[in-house]
């Protein structure tokens, strides 16, 4: 297993592969959640040790928790199990973070005051917290409305984050209790994917993003259009990609069945003309747009206010085409100040890299990624040239996020005024 702090190769789009994570569980009814997180992080490629305190196990068994993770649960700091007795030490030393999943409002003021009573609370106040040995602790929080909007709850939370922890949630809806309102523990998966983002490095902190993805969907008549088989899938990897590394970041998305990814801004439309009118606004106030949309090259110049029908005579409709607005190059063409810095996106079906330097000229942009279109569309895994104007870099084949963060590392590298 890596040493804590290392950063993990970039090669595994799971996100967590050979991270070691201590799971807590306090007292609360969302300790259920907590199962489906621990098999979560499991597939995330984490190994899971999970502490739980005696109002946890009244919710959920240790039993369901170690079969869910193969290994032992600790309740207790008297465990004899530790060699020198001292689980309190010893079960942080070799983790890479400490998750506290769900937190009570009881256990948010152990913390706020540095207690010490049970095993759990134990571990968070001695784990170690010196630069290259840190044991990063991130705590979602689970309770009441009204216990998360007491002011000595707010206050037990702002006194933990500015000693360093990292609260997670709390989510907004239907409470265990009957009640509406803040204070539901986030969902497992989104515990586990905030997980995976606080490990990935913050290339781009403080900046923004725009991104376009998806087809474009151009319509014939009510039911007809001109599409494309584009998945959206790279460019929702390079919308995660970029959050993940610290970005805010707004995606434009063509018709597509992806989900958000999370933090993410998206804004659904349909057509080329729409994508335009959608990310013209926004260009300006981000500091990177990257077009990966595929942009229908033509739309009918005129959309049927009904559906077209078959009369029987055989004769078929004539389409008069016009072509689309080119969205990068005028997002490219700018003046400086509302331009952000543009990333194209080239999937060729031969000479990717001939073809992409062809359009950066084009463009008018200062990097162009070529992939083999029919090869990518729909699939998981692609394979990226980026073509600048120092030469081309190849990014081997490899699962579409995994390719997207090494990307996002390449763009905060080239940004202007980057310290990357
Ligand atoms: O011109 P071509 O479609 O080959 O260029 C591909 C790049 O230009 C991609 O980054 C794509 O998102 C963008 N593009 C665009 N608007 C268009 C056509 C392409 O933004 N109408």
């Amino acid at each position: 297993m890596p040493s804590p702090n290392e950063p993990m190769p970039a090669g595994d789009p799971r996100g967590l592969a050979g991270r070691h994570i201590v799971l807590g569980l306090s007292g609360g009814v969302a300790c259920f959640k907590a199962a489906e997180l621990a098999r979560e992080m499991g597939r995330a490629g984490a190994t899971v040790q999970v502490v739980m305190t005696e109002a946890a196990t009244q919710f959920i068994t240790p039993v369901t928790m170690q079969a869910l993770t193969g290994r032992p649960v600790y309740t207790s700091q008297w465990d004899p199990r530790q060699p020198n007795n001292m689980p309190h030490i010893d079960l942080s030393r070799g983790a890479d973070a400490l998750v506290v999943a769900p937190a009570s409002a009881d256990f948010i003021a152990q913390l706020a005051q540095g207690r010490a009573d049970e095993l759990l609370a134990l571990l968070c106040l001695a784990r170690p917290q010196t630069a290259g040995r840190l044991c990063p602790l991130l705590v979602a929080p689970a309770m009441n409305r009204e216990m998360w909007a007491h002011p000595a709850t707010q206050r037990n939370v702002a006194q933990i984050v500015a000693d360093g922890a990292r609260v997670l949630g709390p989510a907004a809806g239907d409470q265990a209790c009957g009640d509406i309102g803040d204070g539901r523990m986030l969902e497992a998966a989104e515990i586990c994917l905030d997980l995976i983002a606080f490990f990935q490095p913050k290339v781009l902190a403080g900046r923004s993003m725009l991104v376009t993805a998806g087809p474009t969907f151009e319509a014939i008549d009510p039911v007809r259009g001109i599409t494309n088989h584009s998945s959206g899938k790279m460019g929702f990897a390079v919308a995660r990609a970029a959050a993940e590394a610290g970005a805010r970041v707004t995606l434009v998305a063509g018709p597509v069945h992806l989900p958000t990814p999370r933090g993410v801004h998206r804004i659904d439309v349909q057509s080329a003309e729409q994508m335009l009118a959608a990310v013209l606004p926004q260009a300006p106030g981000h500091d990177v747009f990257v077009a990966t949309a595929a942009v229908a090259d033509w739309r009918p110049v005129r959309s049927a206010g009904q559906k077209i029908k078959k009369d029987g005579s055989g004769q078929v409709p004539t389409l008069e085409l016009t072509e689309n607005p080119d969205i990068l190059a005028t997002v490219a063409r700018l003046p400086t100040g509302q331009r952000p810095w543009c990333v194209g996106f080239a999937a060729e079906s031969e000479d990717v890299v001939k073809h992409a330097r062809a359009k950066l000229e084009k463009k008018g942009v200062p990097l162009i990624v070529g992939n083999l279109g029919p090869a990518t569309f729909g699939r998981d895994d692609n394979t990226l040239v980026l073509v600048d104007a120092a030469g081309e870099r190849t990014l081997p084949t490899g699962d579409k996020l995994v390719l997207a963060r090494e990307l996002v590392a390449e763009i905060a590298r080239r940004l202007p005024g980057s310290a990357n």
